[in-house]
């Protein structure tokens, strides 16, 4: 069914306004903004969809957008921000599982005509069913639903193959369907079993940078099931998914020291014994830790991921005001990937009302350092590890740091020895000038404020 030309113009503002709305979430500043736009354009699309004339099952497509609609509104009011990550996953999984929904309703109807079609149908139901299982396994390890990374003997090999039994079965429903349904049936099963073996393997801590590259799979999926609809909007809208997903992925991948094939086929582990640390760990009281920060000229707070498991971030903000009011000069460093999601920190801190000007990335503070009198890091490890310049055993060897080292004092908060997601030990909490503050961050950061408040 061909859409009338006004259908298929609000699809095109539709996807106008995605692309809009993508260029708004391109700072923290205008993220919101860019959000609503985009929500219009697609409220634009879905409302242009019911004009087309002798459009079936109208009450079937409104009940679906209930369901849809009203259980992402609920879910979106209640996830903690902490959560966000697997609420990501579970979207895009259904993202990927419409598209393959979508081809798999175009072969049973038997109606697609054209190589052209039936290959870009094949190919999104491929992408869009692993997408579906993969992000499904991303969702359950990242909600500790499921605990395990459950590797294969020979999980590589399986995995390839798996991936070669699906392309062919691909082929042959290219070449055959629609006169075979078992052979689409066949196809479906291995690609939604090859979505979930790929992804049991792989560790909670890497699934964000694999939830990004779904994301990107989802998007090329539905780009081309847009294609077999002839819908404009899906096809726009698939490809900028596309195009950010594989742009963030490789982002993430690059800030993290590792290329994508080893986060998909190898464990993060250290190649060697690492160089020796040398120096002893210092711990200093709440009390101390206040006092250095009053009578500090400049602090330099460098949250990460243990601020966000302790939900600290309101803490943090109380203390920087404090702070600042006794005339101490503030500011926030951001690590690409502090944390456990692209803009993790930014997020939360943005949650806890930290205005935008007082956060800063890695390149704009690390030349601040030096000048520095309190570097202030809570809940953060791997992201301010020196090892990472000068330890080429190190897993994360090559990974841009924020230069805490370099401050005159530096305070670190964390619950006791834990390593950080990278498994290594971290050579700055041996150093001479830094000082440990044992606890967890936010009784830690409360305790701070108090002692604050009774210095005046
Ligand atoms: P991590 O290196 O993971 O270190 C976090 C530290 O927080 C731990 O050493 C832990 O020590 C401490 N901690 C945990 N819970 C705490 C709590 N309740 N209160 C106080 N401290 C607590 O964090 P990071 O520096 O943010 O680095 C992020 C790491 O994750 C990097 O290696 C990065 O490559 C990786 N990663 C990031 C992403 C993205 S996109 N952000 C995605 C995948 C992986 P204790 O146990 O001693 O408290």
């Amino acid at each position: 069914m061909t859409a009338p030309f006004y259908v298929q113009g609000a699809w095109f503002v539709g996807a106008a306004l995605f692309i809009f709305g993508l260029k708004g979430m391109s700072s923290p500043a205008s993220a919101r903004r860019g959000i609503v736009i985009a929500g219009y354009g697609m409220l634009l699309a879905i409302a242009a969809t019911f004009l087309i004339p002798g459009l079936q099952n109208i009450g079937l497509i409104a009940l679906a957008l209930v369901i849809g609609g009203g259980g992402a509104w609920i879910s979106a009011q209640k996830v903690k921000m902490t959560d966000m990550p697997q609420m990501v996953a579970i979207y895009n999984g259904m993202g990927g599982g419409a598209a393959a929904a979508i081809a798999a309703v175009e072969f049973a109807k038997g109606d697609m005509h054209g190589l052209v079609a039936t290959t870009l149908a094949t190919l999104g139901a491929l992408i869009g069913a692993v997408s579906f299982t993969g992000s499904c396994v991303a969702w359950a390890k990242l909600q500790g639903v499921l605990k395990k990374a459950y590797r294969l003997p020979a999980q590589n090999a399986v995995n390839v193959l798996l991936a070669l039994i699906s392309v062919g079965l691909g082929l042959a429903v290219i070449a055959l369907a629609p006169q075979q349904p078992e052979l689409v049936i066949a196809f479906f099963i291995v690609a939604l079993v090859l979505g979930l073996i790929v992804t049991l393997p792989i560790g909670g801590a890497d699934m964000p940078v694999v939830i990004s590259l779904f994301n990107a799979f989802t998007g090329l999926a539905v780009g081309f099931e847009g294609y077999v609809l002839g819908n404009p909007a899906l096809i726009i809208a698939g490809i900028v998914v596309g195009a950010a997903g594989t742009l963030l992925t490789q982002l993430m991948a690059k800030a993290m020291n590792r290329p994508i094939s080893n986060i998909l086929f190898t464990p993060l582990v250290a190649s060697g014994p690492g160089e020796a640390i040398e120096g002893t760990m210092k711990e200093l009281s709440a009390l101390d830790a206040a006092a250095m920060m009053r009578y500090a000229g400049k602090v330099v707070i460098v949250p990460g991921y243990g601020m966000a498991v302790a939900h600290a971030q309101h803490k943090v903000w109380e203390m920087t005001s404090i702070l600042e009011e006794a005339g101490v000069e503030v500011k926030f460093a951001i690590h690409p990937v502090a944390g456990r999601m692209p803009g993790h920190m930014n997020v939360l801190l943005a949650e806890a009302g930290v205005p935008y000007d007082k956060i800063f990335d890695l390149e704009e503070i690390n030349g601040e350092f030096g000048q520095t009198d309190v570097a202030l890091v809570i809940g953060a490890n791997d992201v301010v590890n020196p090892s990472a310049r000068t330890d080429k055993a190190s897993p994360i060897y090559g990974m841009p740091i924020l230069d805490a080292d370099k401050a005159q004092n530096v305070i670190v908060i964390k619950r006791g020895k834990g390593t950080g997601y990278s498994g290594v030990e971290n050579a700055l909490f041996y150093t001479d000038n830094c000082r440990m503050l044992y606890g967890d961050a936010q009784p830690m950061a409360g305790e701070i404020i108090q002692h604050l408040k009774s210095m005046g």
